[in-house]
């Protein structure tokens, strides 16, 4: 089929990232009538190898580029033609934030913008922005009643989060000012297969499998919100489609956990001794709690997360038993000569 009679063309950026790639796959397996154009820096953040069961796919093309380099951009708005842009694309670790912002304002915010200007150029086109619960800052342990709903105020704690709320706003002002159909999602921390193994649950499974100390930040007790990958994506394929211009929708599923509990969880399925188990310094300004309130894309758009967490786990970590030359790659750093190695002369 050629790309004229797809039913739709759909830009996906940063797709060579955990949840990007996990939105491709999924897209192609749901929607085999829609062309997925993946756009992606291939940062170190990025693996072109997990791309690799769809380079073939008549429905999927791969470009390596920059979200803030607008002529490459325009280029590929040109060529495509796309319905609908998804901006997965962005710097997303904390702790590198917190030792080197400024790539973080350039990525999440200049290329957002760049991106919604491609958007208004080529025709207006409908814009999705992946985004992330940590724009509303922290909730205290005290309190459990609080949870995050969107009308929370932007009040953040980390260079990362304060770059993803100040591309958020310039979303709604492009919506607000120039008309241009966008829609935010704020979701709370996905696990799941090909997480990039410097995030908390991939980092412990891999060192716990190398008998390595598992560096718990602080006392361990700062609760996070987790999420199946597929569960994200679902909610993403909801709003795109349904979703209502110029809203921000929370995706989460109600399963809080302290980290401790999570790295225990980990030693134990793994059988390790919980002597792995090393505390750390904590994280500059570390935020304490996030829990989500579902209710709007639940009411509204009818989602809700179809993964329990213990089954969510034990499939992730058989995953990383399953697939350690995927994650083994990446410790070693030979991933990165991927690209050039498979593509660099075609
Ligand atoms: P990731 O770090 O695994 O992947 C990011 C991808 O973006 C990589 O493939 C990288 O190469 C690419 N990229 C980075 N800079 C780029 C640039 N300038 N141009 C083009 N591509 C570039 O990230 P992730 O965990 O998959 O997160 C994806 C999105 O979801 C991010 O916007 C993040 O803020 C958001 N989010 C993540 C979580 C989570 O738990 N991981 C939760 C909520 C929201
Ligand atoms: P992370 O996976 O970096 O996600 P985020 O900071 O976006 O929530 O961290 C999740 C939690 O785990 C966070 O509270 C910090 C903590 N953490 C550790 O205790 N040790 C680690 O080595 C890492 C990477 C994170």
């Amino acid at each position: 089929m050629d790309r004229e009679e797809k039913e739709m063309t759909i830009i996906v950026t940063g797709g060579a990232g955990f949840i990007g790639s996990n939105f491709i796959f999924y897209m192609l397996k749901e929607y085999s009538d829609y062309r997925i154009v993946c756009l992606d820096k291939l940062t170190y953040a990025g693996n072109l190898s997990t791309l690799e069961p769809v380079m073939q796919n008549e429905n999927f093309r791969f470009v390596k580029a920059d979200i803030c380099d607008r002529a490459a951009v325009e280029e590929i708005f040109q060529e495509e033609l796309p319905d609908i842009v998804v901006n997965f694309a962005a710097e997303t670790h904390v702790d590198r934030s917190i030792k080197e912002p400024g790539v973080f304002l350039q990525t999440n915010i200049i290329g957002t913008q760049v991106l919604m200007d491609a958007c208004r150029k080529y025709g207006n086109i409908r814009y999705h922005q992946v985004s992330t619960d940590e724009v509303y800052g922290d909730l205290p342990l005290d309190r459990p009643d609080l949870f995050f709903t969107e009308k929370m105020p932007i009040q953040t704690s980390s260079p990362y989060s304060s770059s993803k709320a100040g591309a958020d706003l310039l979303v709604l002002a492009y919506y607000r000012t120039y008309d241009l159909p966008v829609t935010i999602s704020r979701c709370s921390n996905n696990y799941g297969p090909y997480h990039f193994p410097e995030k908390l649950i991939p980092l412990m499974i891999a060192n716990a499998l190398a008998d390595k100390p598992l560096p718990v930040y602080g006392e361990g007790l700062n609760v996070r919100d987790w999420l199946y990958v597929e569960d994200h994506c679902k909610a993403i394929a909801l709003i795109i489609h349904k979703g209502k211009f110029g809203e921000v929708y929370n995706v989460g599923g109600h399963n809080e956990k302290q980290n401790i509990e999570i790295v225990k969880m980990i030693c134990k399925e793994l059988g390790k001794p919980e002597s792995l188990i090393t505390y750390v310094n904590d994280r500059k300004g570390h935020d304490m709690r996030y829990a989500i309130d579902p209710a709007k894309i639940h009411n509204e758009l009818g989602w809700l997360p179809e993964t329990k967490f213990e089954e969510g786990i034990k499939k992730t970590i058989q995953w990383y038993l399953d697939n350690r030359e995927w994650w083994q790659t990446i410790i070693s750093g030979e991933y990165q000569d991927y690209y050039e190695k498979m593509y660099g002369r075609r």
